[in-house]
């Protein structure tokens, strides 16, 4: 057997090098090497041993009832789990310090502690005192919830295996924690793995819900451990700009519910409360009359959500154009920018672009492109969009105006927070499927992005101006 040595494991990504180097070959990170003891081998080849037991493979169809759920009492973070947590499964919480995983997790657990649960929560960050100071700023100080500042985890292992009655155990961060038998330091890959390994073990066998909060990197993903991703059964990103009040619950992996959902959150003096009809917030702060903005009906995991995109331009002072974007993607930016131009002889890609999506949120859909545009296209017009009107399509490269999914869904929204109308792809000729009309409201068909221009300047400021 190779003789035990230490390795260098890649931080991002977990991969082993037998020696340090400046970049990781797996992943292709740089300086992400950190030398770590191997941890202790398993008995080897179970089946070299013999004895193993033969497998009952069985048909697919089966009379378990779903998993129960435990309400967190929180309609945004339920649904965001998929209907509440699941006895015995593992959920991970990332998100940036400070965003507000900790405010979040505390307010969870004193709602499902009030519904008569034994909750435990362990913070390995902060003392005993800060987390009271917290519980009593958030009005919790009666709850009924258990509270432990540990970081050993034999310590805590020993503690919630003689808890039979859990139900919900968060851990506080999962990098705080840490292995005596392991010599690495706290937070590294395999400390991190072996402590969230035991821990996920002790929730499977107890049976309750166990919450990991884990931290991100500068680079935006979960630190160190993307190898926890695989280990747990969902993955929420909590989002958000610190100097906004508005945070997003996100779920990018879920075993027991869909992704893409979203719970939006505001953060007051009172921790975090829930926004029920986020288009309303987005929109709150919307003025009409001013060029440069346009409103996507966009859709969130299975919810409708309406948001602003505001865009400016500016002559560039020469050299590279800027391109600034906030809540967008800078690539799909680009995209548009190169069709308007190339396809619409609009010529902005000379301009500074700033490109922001109110209010913080962060739109993934290509659905976005039409409503981008149409911002586009009226700040270098300098003419405002229909205050009446939103937006929404993808465009393709030849500037096509293409179809998106839940059309009914995007227009409802739209109707019913008062708008009257709606810039949607044009039906394919021969497409069968009937129109997504929504009583109330006008639609315009745009089959070509130069339909969207068309409906502001004949002689676009910016064209005539090369
Ligand atoms: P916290 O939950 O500690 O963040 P994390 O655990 O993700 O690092 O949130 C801390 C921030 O939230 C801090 O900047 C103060 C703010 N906050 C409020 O605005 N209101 C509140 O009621 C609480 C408890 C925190
Ligand atoms: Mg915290």
């Amino acid at each position: 057997m190779a003789k035990d040595r230490t390795r260098f494991v890649c931080q991002a990504c977990g991969a082993p090098h037998p020696k340090w180097q400046g970049r990781c070959d797996a992943c292709g990170e740089w300086n992400t090497l950190v030398e770590e003891l191997p941890e202790s081998r398993g008995p080897g080849p179970a089946a070299k041993a013999g004895g193993g037991r033969r497998l009952e493979f069985v048909g697919l169809r089966g009379s378990a009832p779903p998993p129960p759920r435990m309400e967190a009492g929180m309609a945004e973070l339920d649904r965001v789990l998929g209907g509440g947590f699941v006895p015995g499964s593992a959920v991970l919480v990332g998100g940036d310090p400070g965003i507000g995983k900790s405010t979040i997790l505390l307010q969870a657990a004193a709602r499902v502690a009030a519904a008569g649960r034994r909750v435990l929560y362990v913070s390995g960050e902060e003392a005993v005192e800060q987390v009271r100071l917290r519980a009593a700023r958030l009005g919790l100080s009666d709850s009924p919830m258990g509270l432990a500042a540990a970081t050993g985890l034999r310590d805590i292992a020993t503690s919630l295996e003689g808890e039979s009655e859990a139900a919900l155990v968060v851990m506080d961060s999962i990098q705080t924690v840490w292995l005596d038998a392991l010599d690495s330091a706290p937070g590294t890959v395999s400390q991190v793995r072996a402590c969230a390994a035991e821990l996920i073990r002790l929730a499977k066998t107890r049976g309750f819900a166990l919450v990991l909060v884990g931290h991100v990197t500068k680079e935006g993903t979960l630190a160190g451990p993307r190898v926890l991703e695989h280990m747990v059964d969902a993955t929420l990103y909590f989002e958000g700009d610190r100097g906004h009040q508005f945070r997003i619950l996100r779920a990018v992996k879920n075993r027991y519910g869909a992704t893409d959902e979203i719970g939006v959150f505001e953060m007051t003096e009172r921790g975090l409360v829930e926004v029920p009809n986020p288009s309303a917030l987005f929109l709150a702060e919307r003025r009409g009359n001013v060029s440069g903005s346009a409103v996507f009906a966009g859709i969130e995991g299975t919810r409708p959500v309406l948001v602003e995109v505001q865009c400016l331009l500016s002559p560039s002072a020469g050299g590279t154009p800027r391109r600034q974007v906030v809540g967008w993607d800078s690539g799909r930016l680009a995209m548009l920018l190169a069709v308007l131009e190339t396809r619409c002889a609009m010529g902005i890609g000379m301009n500074d672009v700033y490109l922001n999506v109110a209010g913080g949120l962060r739109i993934a859909e290509p659905a976005a492109d039409l409503a981008v545009a149409a911002a586009l296209v009226s700040a270098a017009t300098d003419r405002p969009t229909d205050p009446e009107t939103v937006y929404f399509g993808e465009v393709g490269l030849s500037g096509e105006v293409r179809q998106v999914s839940q059309a009914e869904t995007r227009l409802r929204e739209a109707k019913k927070l008062g708008f009257g109308a709606a810039t949607v792809p044009r039906r394919a000729a021969r497409g069968n499927a009937p129109p997504a009309a929504v009583p109330g409201l006008t639609l315009k068909e745009a089959g070509h992005l130069a339909d969207l221009v068309a409906e502001f300047a004949p002689r676009p400021k910016a064209a005539a101006a090369r």
